[in-house]
């Protein structure tokens, strides 16, 4: 007998599957307005502005951002990384270029970003291309880690196939006696990617689902802005 089953939907698993994942929260977004005029001539004003909002709120990895890359048939891959400078108009993140996401793009340099901060409502949406930072500039920022990082990016050949955990912890720690005068350079593979955005766009939710949306499209001269539906 099923019927009872059915009435309290214990007997579907999809419904099942929905109440254990509470999937129909539901957030009112009224934590803010976003207006074109704040954004003015200069919208990376704007996006260094919620970026250093983020890290002054304390909240945890305030400058992650997914980044979307296209592998060579075409298909998004997609993961986080986190902004390490903004300078000259660009974001700029560190990572291994021989990893997936570092194969994808030295194979073909068009990327999407997104940052998400939930205590504000915010989203930035980006796309442009990335170019490999200078190696002077990859050096400083590779020193300025502390030094169990910089063993791990040569003891992590990212991305490819490890046989196990045991085998990644036997590979630290060949890699930190071989360093163990605690001199570490930067390994060749490993550096800096800057995007330089085409397009960038603010999203700002608000109650109704009537979120502000600016989406700021590069000109020659400058940014053209214009406000998108929700
Ligand atoms: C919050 C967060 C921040 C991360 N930051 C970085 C980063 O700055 N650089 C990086 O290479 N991987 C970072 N990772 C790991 C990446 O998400 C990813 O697992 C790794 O880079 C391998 O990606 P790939 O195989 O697509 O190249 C971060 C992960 C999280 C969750």
């Amino acid at each position: 007998m099923h019927g009872g089953d059915q009435i309290d939907g214990r007997g579907d698993p999809l419904v099942q599957i929905t109440r254990l994942m509470d999937l129909h929260s539901r957030t009112d977004y009224d934590k803010g307005t976003l207006d074109i005029a704040e954004l003015g001539n200069d919208p990376w004003a704007t996006l260094e502005s919620w970026v250093q909002q983020a890290v002054d709120a304390g909240i945890q990895d305030p400058t992650a951002f997914h980044l979307t890359t296209l592998d060579q048939d075409g298909f998004p891959h997609g993961r986080l990384v986190l902004l390490r400078d903004t300078r000259q108009g660009e974001l700029v993140f560190y990572t291994n270029y021989r990893s997936e996401k570092g194969q994808d793009l030295l194979a073909n340099p068009k990327a999407g970003a997104t940052f998400f901060w939930p205590h504000a409502d915010r989203q930035i949406r980006i796309r442009g291309t990335v170019t490999k930072v200078a190696a002077a500039e990859s050096d400083a920022y590779f020193a300025s880690r502390p030094v169990a990082s910089r063993l791990g990016a040569w003891a992590s050949d990212q991305s490819q196939v490890v046989e196990s955990r045991d085998a990644l912890d036997a590979q630290f720690q060949k890699v930190k006696a071989k360093f163990s005068d605690g001199v570490v350079p930067r390994p060749e593979h490993w550096g800096g990617f800057a995007l330089r955005p085409s397009v960038l766009e603010f999203w700002q939710g608000r109650p109704s689902r009537l979120h502000d949306r600016v989406k700021c499209i590069r000109t020659n001269s400058g940014w053209d802005l214009v406000r998108l539906q929700p």
